[in-house]
């Protein structure tokens, strides 16, 4: 099963600030639907609290190390209070790609484990006070990469990567 993570980062490889994604790119959402359907999707507790909701056609799995813990209003997302167990419920499930979603916490812990990264950088610098962990680009292959440039409906010119571990 391929791990891969899903980001959406600033020029300053900000992820998030208030809680919140501090930007609004209705194609970069597009996108994250697209790739993960059909696929587990791997959440810290803080990041499912700012989704709230199912997303149809993906399997929320939400990372707390509280037991009694219950993601409201979603009553077909799981909880995991390990990475391993969270990585073995899609792996069980006959999955052949896990992502991960974030946020900044879940991202340090799989970093080491990720074999791809899509990675959208938004042409901005948003201020934000949660990061993705910095890494090298030099060990990474890029697959795919596009531009695009903001209009009404996204913010920020942003590009859009597929990198795969070299
Ligand atoms: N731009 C993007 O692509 C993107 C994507 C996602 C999120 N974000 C942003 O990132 C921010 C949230 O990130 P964050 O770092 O504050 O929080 P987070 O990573 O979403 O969640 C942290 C929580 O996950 C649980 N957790 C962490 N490691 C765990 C482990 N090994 N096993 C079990 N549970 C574990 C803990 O929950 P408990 O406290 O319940 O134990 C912890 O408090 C928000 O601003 C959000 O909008 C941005």
């Amino acid at each position: 099963m391929l791990i891969s993570l899903i980001v959406a980062m600033d020029e300053s490889r900000g992820i998030g600030k208030d809680g919140k994604i501090p930007w609004r790119l209705q194609a970069d959402l597009r996108r994250f639907k697209a790739l993960t359907m059909g696929h587990h999707l791997i959440v810290g507790r803080k990041t499912w609290e700012t989704i709230g909701r199912p997303l149809p056609g993906r399997q929320i799995v939400v990372l707390t190390r509280h037991p009694d813990y219950r993601p409201q209003n979603c009553a077909d997302c799981l909880t995991a209070r390990s990475l391993t167990q969270a990585l073995e419920i899609a792996r069980a499930a006959g999955d052949k790609e896990a992502f991960i979603g974030g946020g900044g916490q879940i991202f340090a812990q799989t970093l080491p484990l990720a074999e791809r990264i899509y990675l959208t950088t938004v042409h901005t610098d948003a201020g934000c006070d949660v990061f993705f962990p910095t890494f090298d680009l030099s060990e990474w292959i890029e697959l795919e990469r596009s531009e695009h440039p903001a209009d009404s409906e996204n913010e920020f010119a942003s590009t859009y990567r597929l990198l795969q571990r070299g």
